[in-house]
């Protein structure tokens, strides 16, 4: 939610702030806009170049092209609007009244109503409706000479969440960055510099990233980063190397990041896997090592999540139940928060978060551990808040996501959770070596069926052509089937803006039948289960509607081969394998309605990659 990206070294700053909000342009897309320090001709006094777009990054780019500010210090923002419409004048960077501070913002400051009222009274004039205009201005009221003095004392008097990226146009050799409740991560280059609010921003230029705790400020000079907290208490910052590399964060030939990514499940998957399993079913995470004794004093799993997290959650609740025999509650973590949960220190809270980042899930995750409970973060960002804050974290080692609907790491989240299922069922002896093996041997051949449906993308973008002209759609499923359908409706409104809902094969004729007819077609998940044979008459009761039936079933399998309008049909495979396969296939009939109906594909309208304000 909001890209943000400080340059300060030896190079001119424009060029690398373009590509790097080109990188960051899935974080939020609707304005954007830079802020370069220029160098001073003889004499004359130091400048700032601002150059702001009220249209995607693109625009930005081809109006700097246009009149490239030169300059070896600067800022850039992309921005998902909080407050403020999505205008040039809301566009980042903001500046005081002087134009002597420049300042981009990702989060939300709470309490800006109450300063601006503050400084506006003590003469200061906002040009802007962001809540973001309030920090450069306090800034301002607390600058008399010391930059970095000013931003602490201003920091202190906010509340909410940011990640601050700031320059004095008084110091042509310091960048400033801070971050509450919001990502931030320093990097450190050849003689150059980075703040940025992921690593995508900065892959290209150096593997070498600090990673800013709450409330800690980096001051970047060429001398290095220092990093201090709002009280200038020194701090010694994580040192992290990154493994990702340039081209996952490439578009590599394909059309969409989100096909790209949809091409890498099969890897997504085996990468899960790797390391972590043996032949007789003993799992090991290398960054959440429990011993057995402690993981099976945690005798109930609540698992939180927001969007697909969630409905990853929901089916690793169903798996855990019925594999370790534990009661286990996957919760939206938005509501969880607001509600009085009964559960406490013999709970095992598992959140699961691909950016590592989501307002709402980290609030949970530290709910749940001021109750006591054992914490693991699974997520795709090696020391992100999320991986920071928890007892331990599962890795999922998939690479930069960048398209916004996640794709491959829900997949990888599915493994992940069915390892954590393995090794609770073993620790609470609730499974036999044998089917351990099963389970094994299942999970091993995963790579290569996800990949055969993959391979099948071109009769997958058939139906959805035939599918595309509809405005309205069902999913349904029962068991692991309901959180498929789930997401299966999740990920085509987002990409399409078709509506979509998702409902239980049992809740269906509770009302959502009502809706059927001729014109709202029905994708029924009836792949084999124990409970395939109620979809199966479910698919009836639809048929009986008139409404078209797209069916998901497993190969040998002909119940439905006269009954549902289209049948498409699936390896025959474990259940548990059989849902990530079920995914795939969802997700690309999302991808192809989409592209059929020429829709922005990787960046929906409306939504960011990682939602990192409540
Ligand atoms: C949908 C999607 C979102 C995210 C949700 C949580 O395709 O990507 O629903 O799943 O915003 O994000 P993370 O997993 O980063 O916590």
């Amino acid at each position: 939610m909001c890209g943000i990206i400080g340059y300060l070294g030896d190079r001119q700053a424009t060029p690398i702030l373009m590509e790097s909000l080109k990188r960051l342009e899935y974080r939020g897309y609707d304005s954007a806009g830079v802020a370069v320090l220029e160098m001073p001709t003889s004499g004359s006094a130091r400048l700032t170049s601002v150059t702001k777009s009220e249209a995607k990054v693109d625009t930005l780019i081809d109006k700097l092209k246009a009149n490239m500010p030169s300059g070896k210090l600067g800022i850039g923002h992309t921005r998902w609007a909080t407050h403020g419409k999505p205008t040039y004048i809301n566009a980042h960077p903001h500046t005081d009244c002087h134009s002597r501070i420049f300042v981009v913002h990702n989060g939300i400051i709470e309490n800006f109503a109450e300063l601006k009222a503050e400084l506006e009274a003590a003469g200061h004039e906002f040009t802007s409706d962001t809540d973001t205009e309030v920090v450069p201005h306090l800034i301002e009221a607390n600058y008399k000479g010391d930059f970095l003095s000013a931003v602490r004392a201003a920091l202190r008097r906010i509340r909410g969440a940011y990640a601050l990226a700031m320059f004095t146009t008084d110091d042509p050799e310091l960048l400033v960055g801070a971050r509450l409740n919001a990502p931030l991560v320093v990097g450190l280059g050849e003689n150059e510099y980075y703040i940025a609010s992921d690593i995508t921003a900065i892959i290209p230029y150096t593997k070498r990233v600090l990673v800013l705790g709450e409330g800690e400020v980096a001051a970047v000079t060429p001398l290095g980063a220092e990093v201090s907290t709002l009280d200038g208490v020194s701090v010694e910052p994580k040192l992290i190397h990154v493994d990702w590399d340039l081209s996952q964060a490439q578009k590599g030939g394909y059309q969409h990041f989100m096909l790209k990514e949809i091409h890498e499940s099969s890897e997504a998957v085996a990468n899960a896997m790797r390391g972590r399993l043996t032949d007789d079913g003993t799992v090991s995470f290398r960054e959440f090592d429990v011993p057995d004794d402690d993981l099976r004093r945690h005798s109930e799993v609540l698992l939180l999540g927001m969007g697909t997290s969630l409905h990853a959650a929901m089916v690793g609740e169903y798996v855990i139940e019925d594999w370790a025999g534990i009661p286990a509650k996957a919760m939206d973590a938005s509501e969880f928060r607001y509600r009085r949960p009964t559960f406490g220190k013999d709970a095992l809270a598992v959140v699961i978060t691909q950016s590592g980042e989501t307002a709402d899930t980290l609030v949970g995750l530290h709910q749940a551990k001021e109750r006591g409970a054992l914490t693991v973060a699974v997520t795709n960002v090696v020391a992100s808040s999320a991986a920071r804050d928890a007892d331990g974290a599962i890795y999922l080692h998939s690479g930069p996501e960048i398209g916004v609907a996640s794709t491959k790491t829900l997949l990888a989240h599915l493994v992940s959770l069915y390892l954590l299922g393995l090794r609770l069922a073993t620790v609470h002896g609730r499974v036999s070596l044998e089917r351990r093996r099963e389970l094994v041997e299942s999970l091993r051949a995963l790579p290569d069926h996800v990949q055969s449906i993959v391979d099948r993308e071109k009769e997958i973008a058939e139906i959805a052509h035939k599918y595309s002209r509809y405005r309205n759609f069902m999913y349904t499923g029962r068991g692991l089937g309901y959180p498929l359908a789930l997401e299966g409706a999740i990920k085509l409104k987002e990409i399409s803006y078709i509506h979509a809902e998702g409902t239980t094969g049992g809740e269906l004729k509770h009302g959502p039948i009502a809706m059927l007819d001729e014109n709202f077609p029905v994708i029924a998940i009836c792949t084999a289960s124990a409970t395939k044979d109620k979809m199966v008459s479910n698919v009836h009761e639809i048929v009986a509607r008139n409404a078209p039936v797209l069916a998901l079933v497993t190969e040998g399998d002909r119940s439905l081969a006269k009954v549902a309008t289209d049948v498409f049909v699936m390896p025959a495979v474990e259940e548990a394998a059989g849902a990530i396969l079920n995914t795939v296939m969802l997700q690309l009939f999302a991808y192809h309605v989409a592209v059929e109906l020429g829709q922005d594909v990787d960046q929906p309208r409306n939504l960011a990659k990682s939602v990192t304000v409540e």
